[in-house]
């Protein structure tokens, strides 16, 4: 440890990293697991609506304020036949999912989830499987969702009972092409000539839409970020992002490390834009890629309860991680990292939404409860809108074996002018102890604290449980005022801290 135990911040306006794509605060819902089946839709759940979607799960996916999910994969993506999931329930088959060797009934295909999407004021985030099929297959999941009609694939879909088209925006290019676990998975050239021919006869559809070309599974991957460029090289004209996914856990029970992952999240970051920025100079481009974090949270809870898991059953219970107190701090640090490049991170998904590493947890049949991740994403989707802005911070550090000089704080503000609204989010890693804090906010002279949310739990292993769903839960008794100009608070010990501060 080094330096006093305080914090000096300035927050500046000259400091702004760009503006927030309210993207950012993106989730994912696979067929995988309870996420689907026993998640969103339940057909006989006390809170079921018309079409058999949870009510319960919808009010807190609602809560969480998620303009966009992800969906159907995931691994999942890489074997599905998209026609098995839309046309009259009795016609579709039942297959057997190689991803994660279940059953997949097909009772919620593309025209269902699009109406859940609408129902939890979301826009879906779709995907073409590049894994055993190709350019046809694409093509015509893209014509029987976004064409008007007049047409074969968009006059079946309005025979399918959806007159109007989806029109999905945002389109995934397959899923973690470069993984071994992948179905149909390719070498980068392979990928990059597949995906860049897929893509022109998209945009020959559509040409209003956004494409995603799959990056690699995370900086593990030893194809990292060789596999961006040649891709890129491939792709460029017809990319408007690169994707990428990152897992982290804590096997090793080593808090301080775990703590810092965020610096791992900071470093993939900055590569591959870099490997993205290296293809348009070497392009002479015009136009610039960024990047779409659509798969990233914590993830190692379940991995042995899964193992244990017997094949070819519907809907059971995998990647069921039950999170921590000390899970919450890192998604904290987390979502701060993808705020610092707001620049050029403008899509990003929390993996996932309900039941399969999630913020929400349900009993089928039961009720539905808050895990302790939902806090930190709750707050920032609600609070950090607007405009990014780096936070200058001197305080003490640690000594991390894997990254190094780590800062006590991890902290990001976001600013919305019009609404008049200033919020400063931080966590504090000391474990020791809280942190006085003194942050000089100078061209914010009018603004009043609003309040101080403090998400901070004396057992660091506390989880929310169906029995005891409030045992992690934030409150507002923050310390955070003004004093003689400058904002001062305590930011208590090992913390999630989201200070609001408003003009009006
Ligand atoms: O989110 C769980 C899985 O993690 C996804 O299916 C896959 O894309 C990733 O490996």
């Amino acid at each position: 440890m080094s330096n006093e135990m305080k914090a000096s911040l300035i927050l500046d306006k000259d400091f702004r990293i760009g503006d927030i794509d309210p993207r950012i605060y993106g989730s994912f819902i696979e067929h995988l697991g309870r996420a689907v089946y026993g998640g969103i839709y339940e057909k006989d759940h006390p809170t079921a609506d018309d079409m058999g979607f949870r009510r319960d799960v919808l009010d807190l996916v609602k809560e969480l304020n998620v303009p966009m999910v992800r969906y159907p994969g995931g691994n999942f993506l890489s074997g599905y036949d998209w026609e098995d999931g839309v046309g009259p329930l009795e016609d579709r088959p039942r297959r057997l999912e190689l991803a994660w060797k279940t059953i997949e009934p097909n009772w919620i295909g593309t025209n269902e989830f699009a109406e859940w999407a609408k129902r939890a004021n979301s826009e879906v985030m779709m995907a073409v499987n590049l894994g055993t099929r190709g350019i046809e297959a694409a093509r015509n999941l893209l014509e029987y969702c976004n064409h008007p009609s007049g047409s074969k694939y968009s006059d079946l879909r309005i025979k399918h009972g959806y007159k109007e088209p989806h029109n999905f925006k945002l389109w995934c290019l397959g899923n973690e092409m470069d993984g071994h676990w992948q179905i149909g998975h390719k070498t980068a050239e392979e990928y990059g000539r597949l995906a860049c021919e897929t893509a022109r006869v998209m945009k020959m559809i559509d040409p209003t839409i956004e494409l995603v070309a799959s990056g690699s599974s995370g900086t593990w991957m030893k194809t990292w970020p060789e596999w961006e460029t040649i891709v890129l090289d491939h792709i460029y004209p017809n990319a408007d992002y690169i994707s990428m996914h990152t897992y982290v856990g804590n096997p090793g029970n080593n808090l301080s490390e775990y703590l810092a992952e965020s610096l791992g999240i900071d470093e993939y970051i900055r590569g591959t834009i870099s490997a993205v920025d290296y293809v348009q100079a070497k392009k002479r481009g015009k136009k610039q890629v960024n990047l779409s974090f659509d798969e990233w949270n914590v993830w190692f809870h379940s991995n042995e309860a899964d193992t244990k898991i017997e094949p070819w059953g519907i809907a059971p219970p995998q990647l069921e991680d039950h999170y921590n107190f000390e899970d919450a701090l890192v998604i904290g640090t987390l979502i701060i990292t993808l705020l610092k490049h707001a620049d050029r991170v403008k899509v990003a998904c929390l993996a996932q939404l309900v039941n399969v590493i999630a913020p929400i947890m349900t009993k089928t049949g039961g009720p539905a409860w808050k895990q302790t991740i939902f806090y930190p994403f709750l707050h920032a989707s609600n609070f950090g809108r607007g405009a990014a802005m780096n936070v200058q911070v001197k305080c003490p550090t640690y000594k991390s074996e894997k990254f190094g000089d780590v800062s006590l704080i991890e902290t990001v503000a976001t600013m919305d002018e019009e609404k008049g609204a200033l919020t400063l989010f931080a966590v504090n890693r000391s474990q020791d102890s809280g942190l006085p804090m003194e942050a000089d906010f100078r061209q914010f002279p009018d603004y009043k604290v609003v309040e101080h949310i403090v998400l901070e739990n004396a057992d660091i292993k506390a989880i929310n449980t169906i029995e005891n769903p409030n045992t992690v839960a934030p409150h507002t008794n923050g310390s955070a005022k003004i004093t003689d100009g400058k904002l001062t608070a305590v930011l208590p010990k090992l913390s999630w801290n989201v200070i609001r501060l408003s003009a009006r």
